[in-house]
């Protein structure tokens, strides 16, 4: 039992320790076959990184944040770093000796600090999940650095891909420490899976759609990103205690996304919104008169929205999904902010509503809560996302214009779950294939939306100036001046 014994003496501390090879807070020195096997991995992750990581950036220096520490108050410090010189590390947020599981048959007793072998086989597959996107998300922006609307923009989007390479280590770590021979290849195969790649793809499928252009960029940080979040708020939940600290520590990194996402098209509405008003245009579908100023036009951002959306939604799994319940059961994933929810975590007599396509119409159906543990998630991600797209419409609203972006049916445009057989626009309209085909670009981004936006995306390189489609920030990362050189090219 060497493992045990190895990972009783764990420490976790606030501080950590940066003299290492391998930054950690998880005292790495006291499990010599981890620690070999980690530097073992670590040469491919840097080469994957300098292969499949931000192209033509490697050697700049960039203002990024570095994780210092897990303590919620100053956690991070910022500095320039060229971006293979990132010191990516294993951070887990600090152990609650404590700590019960909190839901599920085996509710009330302690959370495991090894993996339960019966759910061994569960674990492995769900840490694999969620250590994919990881490095997916990055392959997929790798040449968005090139047509940066600003500095400031180029730094976030690197700060968010180094991130991403430290969430990919996070994930590694777990698999190399607790799941023997098998958890080594699985580390491997995640740097042998290519986004967008035929032969090889990534495991979801919003993960292997381009990121083209800065808006796409922006509208996955919303909400893909956002899908991330609420995947590791429930795996923050976990009984399995090191998956559980993990994801907490990762999704303090994570709120920064989503925040790029979040204010990415808040500025992009914002700056549509200013020049529409100079130049007195007032229909906001006039679209060739909008894009003449050289911004988005607002019928485009809904269905960049749309499309964005629905395959997010995907990615919560079926509605109705057996798995979902076995691994709540098993306590391995619980539901977004368990902890708080007051039932009895167990959810054997428990209902939950979910909408189902039945005698050709949408109805609320009570299924059994455990049954529908991703319909629930999906409608707390759908609640999350609404509070967003409420502060775009406040921008709208404010400039005096006549248009509200709008969440898409749930139905809409989907591949997975419940309605993935059916033809359903933004408005819940259910149509046979014909039509869909001859509609679907009323709500989905045509051809010529999406070279337009390829089109618009110019680099701007100057500190201090943005691209004409993208309003400023309201304050600069670490509070520093608008004329901040976040990127010394
Ligand atoms: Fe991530
Ligand atoms: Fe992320």
């Amino acid at each position: 039992m060497s493992t045990t014994t190895e990972s009783m003496t764990g420490q976790t501390t606030f501080e950590v320790d940066y003299s290492e090879l391998i930054p950690n807070n998880v005292d790495l020195n006291s499990d010599r076959a981890l620690k070999r096997a980690l530097e073992k991995w670590q040469p491919n992750f840097l080469d994957w990184w300098k292969e499949m990581g931000p192209e033509g950036f490697q050697a700049k220096e960039v203002y990024l944040r570095t994780a210092v520490g897990v303590d919620k108050a100053g956690w991070a410090k910022f500095g320039y770093v060229r971006m293979p010189e990132y010191r990516w590390g294993i951070l887990l947020a600090p152990r609650d000796e404590n700590r019960k599981i909190a839901f599920g048959k085996h509710k009330g007793e302690p959370a495991w600090q090894e993996v339960p072998g019966e759910y061994r086989a569960m674990l492995r597959r769900l840490v694999v999940i969620q250590g994919d996107t990881e490095p997916a998300s990055v392959e997929q922006q790798r040449y968005l650095g090139k047509t940066a609307p600003s500095l400031y923009d180029m730094r976030n989007l690197f700060q968010v891909n180094v991130e991403e390479g430290r969430h990919l280590w996070a994930m590694v770590y777990l698999l190399q420490k607790y799941f023997g021979r098998d958890g080594r290849e699985e580390a491997e195969e995640l740097l042998r899976r290519r986004s967008g790649n035929a032969d090889k793809p990534r495991i979801l499928g919003a993960f292997n759609e381009k990121t083209p252009d800065w808006l796409s960029f922006f509208m996955f940080t919303q909400f893909t990103d956002r899908d991330g979040k609420m995947q590791l708020e429930s795996l923050a939940q976990s009984g399995f205690d090191p998956l559980s600290r993990t994801c907490r520590f990762m999704l303090m990194e994570e709120s920064f996304h989503m925040f790029t996402g979040q204010t990415g098209v808040g500025r992009t509405v914002e700056k549509t919104c200013q020049m529409m008003n100079e130049a007195g245009i007032t229909d906001p579908y006039d679209v060739e008169a909008v894009r003449a100023l050289g911004v988005i036009d607002l019928p485009t951002i809904q269905r960049k929205a749309n499309f964005h959306m629905s395959v997010s939604r995907d990615l919560f799994g079926a509605e109705v999904s057996t798995n979902a319940a076995n691994a709540f059961n098993a306590g391995l994933k619980g539901r977004f902010h368990e902890i708080d929810l007051e039932d009895d975590h167990q959810l054997t007599n428990d209902t939950y509503s979910v909408v189902r396509y039945k005698n050709n119409a949408f109805i609320e159906e009570e299924v059994p809560a455990l049954s529908a543990i991703n319909a629930r998630l999906l409608d707390d991600y759908i609640n999350d996302c609404q509070r967003g797209i409420d502060r775009w419409n406040r921008v709208i609203e404010k400039a005096g214009i006549d248009f509200r972006v709008k969440q898409p049916h749930k139905a809409f445009n989907r591949r997975i779950g419940e309605f993935a057989d059916l033809n359903v626009s933004t408005e819940g309209e259910v149509m046979d294939s014909e039509t869909w085909e001859s509609r679907k670009y009323e709500w989905l981004p045509t051809e010529s939306d999406l070279k337009f936006l390829v089109d618009l995306m110019h680099p701007v390189t100057e500190p201090g100036k943005f691209a004409s489609w993208i309003a400023p920030p309201k304050v600069g990362v670490d509070q520093k001046p608008g004329d901040f050189e976040y990127v010394k090219l």
